[in-house]
């Protein structure tokens, strides 16, 4: 199975990273395709936590070459941050790459994401902040920087001059702030930045297919998720880049026959963060017992996620988008004390059921849910590892949703622990 892809279902927090890093543990080489710190997993290890915001996953097991692939923006600061937390903990980061074609995040695209998001008011997207629409967007008009921009000194600076003088004049004539000095960005970069990050940079594409060509197992992983998208979720509450299952093909540099398995990453329920619609949204004791019972606030932001009910007519559709061969289901013990559980299996938009989610967002914003009602299990089931021992409502849940669902559920999350899991397949 040399190539897979592991792509969130939902809108993202999903527990990729903690599927991923179950998955990785057969690959060589886990490469991420897209987003950059907009993203944070946190993975138990032996009751130690670390979060990963930019380093891929496979970066825990020593056997893997974990790569950040070309379809990702990176902060290099938070980079070596999050190099030096996980070294400080002793995981070797030397195996990291970075693509050479991978855009840099500067701090100028971190104020410019703070100022759009305040000057949108009341029409905020809810962002994480981080500079991601700014970098995706200076790489669309072709004004980016790239990593391999860092190697080679005069061109690193002759690229920030020409770029700050457009900047600038936005910060200073339209937002009313301070420019930045393209003199002190590029020496501070180069001091703190480059000797650092200069071993890790890397030709990404070729390494991913002398891997491939040795028919060695490598994991694309995707970062937020299919409702995130930027062409295929809900827009304009999405993300600047593709977390598709597609994205990996230009995120990384494969073509699509490389890819065999592509496994979907669902929770249990659902839940979102920032604006945007959400047809299957809780406002009751309901959701305040999923936000609790799952911890449900921001890795990075610290915000409250909005919780809600299992939504297969979004999970068919990623079905559809992803090509999904399997789904992992996620977080099932948040269910353990419901006495009862929804799933919402069609939409009623004015009075007409749909299967399959509506191509028109103003009625995505007016779909009711239809729910079927499921018995809950009122069992703690953090200590299950068997399907044989999960009790019988639990194993009717996921039978149900995999009918609804159209795909297989391979795994299951019961636990954050790297051992909490069952393997539902077989
Ligand atoms: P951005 O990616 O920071 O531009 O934010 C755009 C939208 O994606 C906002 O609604 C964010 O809350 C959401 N988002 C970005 N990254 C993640 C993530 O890793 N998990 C969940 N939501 C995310």
């Amino acid at each position: 199975m040399p190539a897979t892809v592991v792509v969130g279902t939902q809108w993202g927090d999903e527990g990729k990273g903690k599927l991923t890093d179950l998955i990785a543990k057969e690959m060589a080489m886990v490469v991420r395709y897209q987003g950059g710190h907009n993203a944070g997993h946190t993975l138990v290890v032996d009751g130690e936590s670390f979060a990963l915001q930019l380093v891929p996953s496979g970066v825990l097991y020593d056997h893997i070459v974990p790569v950040i692939g070309n379809g990702v923006v990176v902060d290099p600061f938070v980079l070596l941050a999050e190099i030096d937390t996980l070294e400080s903990k002793g995981v070797d980061c030397s195996r990291l790459r970075v693509s050479g074609n991978a855009h840099l995040i500067l701090p100028y695209h971190q104020e410019l994401d703070m100022l759009t998001e305040r000057y949108l008011g009341k029409n905020k997207l809810g962002t994480t902040k981080r500079g991601i629409g700014p970098t995706y967007a200076d790489k669309a008009m072709r004004v980016g920087i790239r990593v391999q921009d860092l190697l080679d000194e005069k061109i690193f600076r002759a690229k920030l001059d020409a770029v700050l003088g457009d900047k600038n004049t936005v910060l200073t004539r339209v937002y009313n702030r301070l420019p930045t000095d393209p003199d002190e960005l590029a020496d501070r970069v180069m001091a703190e930045v480059v000797p650092r990050l200069r071993p890790h940079v890397a030709d990404s594409v070729g390494l991913v297919h002398d891997a491939l060509d040795a028919g060695e197992n490598v994991l694309f992983e995707g970062a937020q998720a299919t409702f995130l998208d930027l062409d295929h979720g809900t827009y304009p509450f999405v993300t600047s880049s593709n977390p598709v299952a597609g994205g990996a093909c230009t995120g990384a540099g494969i073509g699509p026959r490389h890819i065999q398995r592509v496994v979907g990453i669902a929770k249990a329920y659902i839940t979102r963060v920032g604006a945007g619609p959400f047809p299957t949204e809780l406002f009751d004791a309901d959701g305040d017992a999923l936000v609790d019972r799952g911890h449900e606030f921001g890795t990075n932001t610290g915000r409250r996620r909005r919780p809600g009910w299992f939504d297969a007519v979004m999970m068919r559709q990623a079905v559809r988008l992803n090509s999904l061969s399997e789904v992992a289901i996620t977080k099932l013990d948040i269910l353990d004390t419901f006495d009862t559980l929804k799933v919402c299996v069609a939409y009623d938009v004015n009075g007409e059921r749909h299967e399959h989610l509506p191509y028109h967002q103003s009625d995505l914003h007016s779909a009711k849910p239809i729910y079927e009602e499921l018995p809950g299990w009122q069992s703690d089931l953090t200590a299950v590892r068997e399907r044989s021992e999960l009790p019988t409502p639990a194993v009717r849940y996921l039978e149900f949703l995999e009918g609804q669902i159209g795909a297989p559920i391979s795994l299951v999350g019961v636990g954050p622990g790297r051992e909490q899991f069952v393997n539902f397949s077989g």
